[in-house]
């Protein structure tokens, strides 16, 4: 399927929300690296985020009923993890994009995509973002499908690991959800606004999360936030606000360790499912001896 994010999702021209009855899935922190495996500073480990996500995608071939749309939640590509000893160019990212959209041309729904500290924006805007304005444009965006609207949020703040959400993206928007007032709203970013009560995991949060999150408050269609980032599944609820955060493709963090611990896998997804007005969600581990049973 197609992966040029500007494309319009066929939504079937339901435009009341009681009537919308959809799947989608979160598949995030792929870290795609062309030409290497990940060594985890903090794992003793090596990892084929590669292998992995091909997995994933035929785990999600394998949904029924098929997803309407894929969401790429960031930490996308990440080649700097092979070199860091250096810097590197935005043109030794592209063949890891290109990797990227070679896997996921076998999704079966078009994908569209966040991205995330480990980024690199020019790259991603050459390789897979055909219609940026700018050569380092932020991807902040929405889109409707059904009676729903969703945000993708672009939390990136270069050379950090944290994030964080500038003045222009908070008033786009306040004015975005604004003018979707009558519809049931998801908003995407990479960055838990949220702490999550891991102590290293939370040195790197959206560092204005407070701020996005009173902001969401306000618009009282906003029913969740999924975030990428952390890579392990939690849920957090305050209020009328639920933030999900969704586990990587590729290795994931430890659940209980408050210093820095990487585990190797298992590769997971989540799953939303929306009938109506009500959200249903599921998150997928793959099998670590490598078999294909969900
Ligand atoms: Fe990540
Ligand atoms: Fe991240």
């Amino acid at each position: 399927m197609g992966l040029d994010e500007d494309q319009e999702v066929d939504s079937k021209n339901v435009t009341i929300a009681s009537e919308a009855r959809f799947r989608f899935v979160h598949l995030t922190d792929t870290h795609i690296m062309a030409g290497g495996r990940w060594r985890p500073r903090a794992g003793g480990f090596e990892f084929d985020t590669e292998e992995s996500l091909r997995r994933v995608v035929e785990a999600v071939r394998a949904l029924d009923p098929a997803p309407a749309f894929a969401i790429l939640g960031g930490d996308l590509a990440s080649p700097d993890l092979l070199h860091r000893d250096r810097p590197l160019t935005s043109q030794e990212y592209e063949p890891s994009y290109r990797l990227l959209a070679e896997i996921l041309a076998r999704l079966p729904c078009p994908a569209r995509f966040l991205v995330g500290n480990h980024d690199d924006r020019v790259a991603f805007n050459r390789v897979l973002r055909a219609a940026a304005p700018t050569a380092n444009a932020p991807h902040y965006y929405g889109f409707d499908y059904q009676a729903y609207h969703f945000v993708a949020l672009d939390s990136q703040e270069p050379g950090q690991a944290g994030g964080f959400l500038d003045p222009a993206q908070l008033e786009w928007l306040h004015l975005d959800l604004a003018r979707h007032r009558g519809r049931p709203t998801v908003v995407f970013v990479h960055h838990h606004p949220w702490a999550l009560g891991l102590e290293w995991i939370d040195t790197m949060t959206l560092r204005n999360g407070e701020q996005l999150m009173s902001m969401l408050h306000e618009h009282t269609q906003v029913r969740w936030v999924i975030c990428g980032h952390v890579h392990l599944d939690q849920a957090v609820q305050r209020g009328r606000l639920t933030m999900l955060t969704t586990p990587s493709t590729c290795v994931q963090l430890s659940k209980v360790s408050q210093a820095a611990k990487v585990l190797p896998g298992p590769p997971a997804f989540r799953v939303v499912d929306v009938s109506g007005e009500e959200l249903a969600t599921r998150v997928l581990h793959l099998r670590a001896d490598g078999s294909a049973e969900l």
